[in-house]
Parts: structure tokens; sequence; C-alpha cells
């Protein structure tokens, strides 16, 4: 996939002011910083954090949002999701994307503790043919605040759960999960880190007697944790010039790694099982990796006898249902 062209446009426009060298350092810096995991002060603080956020982040985690979504949309086809709460919402990219997929949306709040990103997402969002982004309402807001969030059809928390200490993560899920009339999607990167913050987000939900859409399709205890390994998916997107440029990358597309979960309010069948690797293709048969109905990790094979099976595996990737 690729970043919606007035998107691209939108995001050379504002780096304009600063060049291409020092948004490529402060994307360095901003890459460290999120290795190291410290977020005793924000990762982004800075109007350069911010210029290398949007030049090198926002398209992966656009992309990662993008994803996450069409697989919502996939499953709850016939559910109306006319309101959406994006949680940590920094430049506003889950509601870019939201806006991207579900053609119902007709209205987005977005919370946001920083005022820099604020600014800088409604002026990004003047930029989108949607007027539902377009008229997003932005709360200046910090989500370990107690009081109460305004209930929507889907709430949305895009790399953000990750930055808050682990003592508030409860009672901030908490409240997402009470905001949440339909559907809560966490997103995370797809790291050990990330994976564990949403296994803890998908213990949680659970315990309040969230159904859980995607990706797994059980509610018993996460085999990937069990096995010490980490539950992740991967979105191919294309690089522009200038992405490749400040990331100092040659190929022409990276590969965003992220973990998720979608929990939900409603009575929806989850996937019968879930691809959890790359398939491995090869002559005759393809190799599946999937976490089962039965809570299991399972290794099948599909053979070329089987017709409409073969034909269908042929056609999947990592993460899709199967
Ligand atoms: C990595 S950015 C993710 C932005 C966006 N959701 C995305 O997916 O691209 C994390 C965002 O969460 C915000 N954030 C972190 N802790 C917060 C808190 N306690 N209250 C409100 N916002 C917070 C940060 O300011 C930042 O904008």
């Amino acid at each position: 996939m690729r970043l919606p062209e007035y998107l691209s446009a939108a995001i050379s426009q504002f780096r304009s002011g600063a060049g291409s060298s020092a948004v490529a350092a402060a994307s360095r810096e901003l890459t460290r910083r999120y290795k190291s995991a410290s977020f005793a002060t924000p990762a982004v603080n800075s109007s350069a954090d911010r210029s290398a956020y949007l030049a090198a982040r926002f398209p992966a985690t656009f992309a990662a949002n993008f994803r996450v979504l069409s697989e919502l949309r996939r499953l709850a086809p016939q559910v109306e999701i006319s309101t959406l709460l994006d949680l940590g919402a920094g430049p506003g990219t889950s509601s870019f994307a939201a806006a991207e997929i579900l053609s119902g949306l007709a209205s987005a709040t977005l919370v946001e503790a920083d005022p820099q990103w604020i600014q800088l997402g409604k002026q990004l969002a003047n930029h989108s043919p949607h007027t539902t982004v377009r008229n997003a309402q932005w709360l200046q807001r910090d989500l370990r605040d107690p009081a109460g969030l305004p209930v929507h059809d889907a709430v949305v928390m895009s790399y953000a759960l990750g930055e808050l200490a682990s003592a508030a993560l409860e009672q901030v899920l908490g409240r997402a999960w009470r905001s949440a009339k339909n559907f809560l999607v966490i997103i995370e990167p797809g790291t050990k880190r990330g994976f564990a913050a949403v296994n803890a987000a998908r213990t949680f939900l659970i315990q309040q007697g969230a159904g859980l859409l995607a990706p797994c399709p059980h509610r018993k205890a996460c085999p990937m944790a069990a096995a010490g390994d980490w539950c992740h998916f991967s979105q191919r997107l294309e690089r522009t010039a200038e992405h490749r440029h400040i990331k100092g990358a040659s190929l022409g597309y990276e590969d965003e790694k992220f973990s998720y979960l979608i929990g939900t309010r409603l009575q929806l069948p989850p996937a019968q099982a879930r691809i959890v690797r790359h398939p491995q293709k090869h002559s005759g048969h393809i190799q599946l990796e999937l976490c089962t109905q039965a809570g299991v990790l399972e290794k099948t094979t599909v053979t070329k006898s089987n017709k409409d099976a073969y034909k269908r595996a042929r056609q999947v990737e990592w993460g899709d249902a199967w």
C-alpha cells in the first residue's frame, strides 16, 4: 500500500521549512528513543521531532492502521461505525486511515496531550478530502486524566499505549473500554515490548468480558506468549523518494511490523484461524502456521490435490484469516 497522495503532499509541505538532513538526524534520534523505550518524557517533543515523525513514522503507522481497520471492516461489515475516538492521536493518523476505510464515518474525536501535535494535526486535516477528518474535534487532554471519555462506536489507541507507564495502563484501558460502544482497537509496534502491551490489554479486556474479533480466533491464553514468542504482523508500504532520503534507505518499500487487538462488545464470530507467519509457498504445496480456535498453534500443509484450499492458500498472506 502507499500513503494517499494528498497526505504525502501535505507532509512534504510541512517540512519544507526544515532541511532534509536535519529531519533525517531527528528521525535517527527518534528511532533511538523508541528503541530505548524510555518514555519518562514524550518521545516526540520538538518541532524537529514532529517533522521526523511525519516523514519517517506516520506513513508506517498509517499503513498499520489501514490494515487493522480493513480487517475490522472485513470481519464486521454490517456494523455501523459512524463515530471514532482516537486516544493519543498524534497528528491524527488513525482518523486519516479510518476515513479511507469506514465509509459511514460521520464524526471523529481526537484526544492528544501535546498542543503542538493538535495544531499540526488540524493543519494536516485541512488537506483531507474527507469532511469527517476536516471537522474532527480535538481534545487536549492527558489520557491519565481520570475524567470519563465520551462514548463512540469505535475507539482506537494507535502506538500510544506503550508510551504509558505500566502503572497507568489498566486505568487508561478501563476508560478506553468504557467509551467503546462496539469496538476497541489497540495497535502497537510489532516488537516484544509492543506485543507485551497488547497482550496485557488482551488479558484486561477478557477480564472485562470483552469479545475478541481479531487477530485472535479464541479467548484462551495466548499460545505465542506461552511459547516466549510475540504475535505480530507485517504491512508493506511504498516509500517515496523523500521518505527514502530521510531514512537513508535504498529500498522502495518498507515492512512495518505491528501487533494489534480488536476487542468488541458485540457477538461476532472471529476468524476460524489466523496465519501467524509468512506462508511457505512451495511448488505443489503450501505450509501455513496458524493460531486456531482451540487456542493452540498448528502447522498445516495445503496440497495441490485440495484444489479450492490450494487456490486460497496461494492468495493468503501473513496476518490473514484462514
Ligand atoms: C507514537 S505517537 C502515535 C501517534 C498516532 N496515534 C499514530 O499512530 O501515529 C504517541 C502519541 O501519544 C501521545 N501520548 C502519549 N502519552 C499520552 C498521554 N498520557 N495522554 C495523551 N496523549 C499521550 C503522544 O503525545 C503522541 O502523540
